[in-house]
């Protein structure tokens, strides 16, 4: 069974209108069909994203619906808009927002309640890694989020697999590496559910470009990427949506 194939860029605390108006022209009509191409824009520009040619999300949702939460962006609001797509403890929110696994898991709830599909990223530091214990960690992360929506509300997410040691210092985590943790998330999936384990779509990030990406999801079980700091640039975004693409 062929999983869907997804090359995402999250912008972070990046960009600009100008930039989003480059990506509009650059990607319209570019021809990628066996790939969706998602981009995590900072709220702001969200409406800004042509629509045609990009699913467009953010990068944060709240776990609140209303009220005294300065800054915050609920769910309606997303909808409202038509915005069906949101990261869901990005490292950088689990480290420097206090985003828990109950918090995380609170947020997926939230966000399938309201039809918008959650991009769930996990990942494990360098220390965890260097102490042999990603696995378990990872089976932790997910656990708090199969414990609150079920396995059925976890296959309706997409993960993303993004080792913490491989975000945004160039040391992209190797083809094997990756894939030995997307196989196991997708063996840990199957141990509750064989069907969700097939059709779920997990995606590797941490220092993805236009150099690796090809090899990373010529991997069996990579369905694509999560894309930092290489999504900013529309060359090398556009090669990395179509090595996807030869893989769907
Ligand atoms: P990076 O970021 O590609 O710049 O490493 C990936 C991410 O944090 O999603």
């Amino acid at each position: 069974m062929s999983r869907q194939q997804i090359v995402a860029g999250n912008w972070k605390l990046n960009g600009s209108k100008a930039l989003i108006n480059a990506f509009n022209e650059h990607f319209t009509h570019t021809d990628i069909p066996n790939v969706s191409i998602m981009l995590f824009v900072p709220a702001l520009y969200a409406e800004a994203v042509d629509k045609s040619a990009f699913c467009v999300g953010v990068q944060n949702i709240s776990e609140h619906s209303s009220g005294a939460h300065t800054g915050e962006l609920s769910v309606a609001m997303l909808n409202d808009l038509g915005i069906k797509y949101t990261l869901v403890g990005h490292s950088e929110r689990r480290q420097m927002y206090g985003d828990s696994n109950a918090v995380v898991a609170k947020k997926v709830s939230v966000a399938l309640d309201a039809d918008i599909t959650p991009i769930l990223c996990v990942g494990e530091s360098l220390e965890t890694r260097d102490a042999g214990q990603v696995n378990e960690f990872i089976q932790a992360q997910l656990d708090s989020v199969i414990e609150l929506v079920g396995i059925a509300g976890l296959s309706r997410c997409v993960v993303a697999y993004e080792p913490i040691w491989a975000i945004g210092t160039g040391h992209t985590a190797t083809p094997e590496q990756a894939q030995a943790v997307h196989a196991f998330i997708r063996q840990y999936i199957a141990s509750k559910d064989a069907m969700s384990a097939q059709q779920i779509s997990i995606l590797y990030g941490g220092s993805v470009n236009a150099q690796t990406a090809s090899d990373l999801f010529a991997q069996p079980d990579i369905d694509g990427g999560l894309v930092g700091g290489a999504s900013l640039q529309q060359a090398d975004f556009l090669t990395i949506c179509q090595a996807a693409n030869q893989r769907g």
